[in-house]
């Protein structure tokens, strides 16, 4: 494909030093919850502005520890509708409740005069998700609602590492966050997560959580329900390596984003803007085409005669939904709706040339007229 939805970016002295790292390390057979792991933590808790980072198997076990941590069995959570299965599902499977709420159209964010409405004696945290990279500006507000009823704020940042609101990184706003390391994600391990917090009792206790709910490495006194959430030295040995590069990741893609702002001006497709005071790390482009276009036809045109792989939506369709939450679901929540039905992400990577993102943006001006014409026709 001319230009794919997403390109993983591993470079090739990267690959080099990684694959003798992973070499030493299998000769030292010392293969989990080592030295590379306790490193890479370490690093990452300085990029998410925490005193504490603990790696984890995936962004999902991330999450279902933080809510195990919080304790939310019995009680209920507030979760915006927009987010990825992951998020609702961690805390159903970690005892609780999910209540879904509304979407801001200005950020794809909880809507926080809903999660207001929805608080209630049985509300055991909320959770805020950074769509695609942007922390909603009105997170303080978010903290404020959360500190007045006395319920955490959890952030699932699996899509905003290296963002920032007024200076701080995502990961600092809540009691903790957590991060994936898929493939597809600004930085990769291969597979993995990291939880970011500042709280010692949650770090104490995901440390027991991700072991089997071990009260230490070498002993087998279980005393909590936790599962095998480790992860392992080489995908560390990734990770550390991927976050070195993060800064530079993040630039690149910047550069991007700013050749599709320059370009779609005038041309009826509205790039989701990004909040005063803050800097996001693109994990998507997010854009609204004109009211009324057939979004799956637009695709397959851009597929099919341009060669242009449009990334995945953030998301293609509200987490209430999807049948698997159908006794829990909300309802309608029509702002998620049409959001999600509608939007766009355009292709963005690390290693993403301005002239292909001209070209994505010519194609997609083409293709939007194209359908126009046969709407017309
Ligand atoms: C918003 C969100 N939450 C959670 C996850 C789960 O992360 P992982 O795939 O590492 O388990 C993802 C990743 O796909 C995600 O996008």
């Amino acid at each position: 494909m001319r230009i794919p939805p997403a390109k993983i970016h591993i470079p090739e002295e990267d690959r080099t030093q990684i694959l003798a790292a992973i070499d030493a390390c299998l000769a030292s057979g010392q293969l989990t919850l080592g030295k590379h792991g306790a490193a890479f933590e370490e690093a990452f808790a300085r990029t998410a502005g925490t005193t504490h980072a603990i790696a984890t198997s995936s962004g999902t076990s991330a999450l279902e520890i933080i809510f195990r941590a919080i304790g939310v069995a019995g009680g209920e959570v507030i979760v915006p509708t927009n987010t990825f299965f992951a998020t609702p599902a961690a805390v159903e499977h970690a005892g609780g409740v999910v209540r879904f709420a509304e979407c801001d159209p200005a950020t794809f964010s909880i809507d926080v005069d809903h999660v207001r409405s929805l608080l209630g004696p049985k509300t055991r945290a909320v959770v805020v998700v950074h769509i695609g990279g942007v922390i909603t500006p009105r997170i303080a507000e978010l903290q404020g609602i959360c500190a007045r009823a006395g319920v955490p704020l959890v952030e699932d940042a699996a899509h905003a590492h290296g963002s920032t609101l007024g200076g701080k990184p995502a990961g600092s706003f809540g009691i903790a966050a957590a991060f994936s390391f898929y493939p597809t994600k600004v930085i990769t391990a291969g597979e993995g997560g990291m939880i970011a917090t500042s709280d010692d009792r949650i770090d104490e206790q995901a440390r027991v959580y991700r072991d089997q709910g071990k009260a230490g490495f070498t002993s087998n006194f279980h005393t909590l329900l936790g599962n095998n959430w480790r992860l392992s030295e080489p995908h560390a040995i990734i990770g550390g390596s991927q976050l070195a590069r993060l800064p530079e990741f993040i630039a690149a893609r910047q550069r991007v984003a700013a050749v599709y702002d320059r370009l779609l001006a005038g041309t009826g497709v509205e790039p989701l803007r990004i909040p005063e005071g803050s800097t996001c790390n693109y994990y998507k482009y997010i854009a609204m085409p004109p009211a009324g276009v057939d979004r799956s036809a637009l695709k397959k045109t851009l597929r099919e005669r341009y060669d242009v792989g449009l990334s995945g939506e953030v998301y293609e369709a509200p987490c209430h939904l999807q049948p698997v939450f159908g006794p829990q679901a909300a309802g309608s929540l029509p702002v998620a709706e049409e959001l999600c039905s509608r939007h766009i992400c355009l292709p963005v990577s690390a290693v993403m040339p301005d002239d292909d993102a001209a070209y994505v943006v010519e194609s997609l001006v083409k293709a939007l007229a194209e359908q126009r014409v046969a709407t017309e026709a």
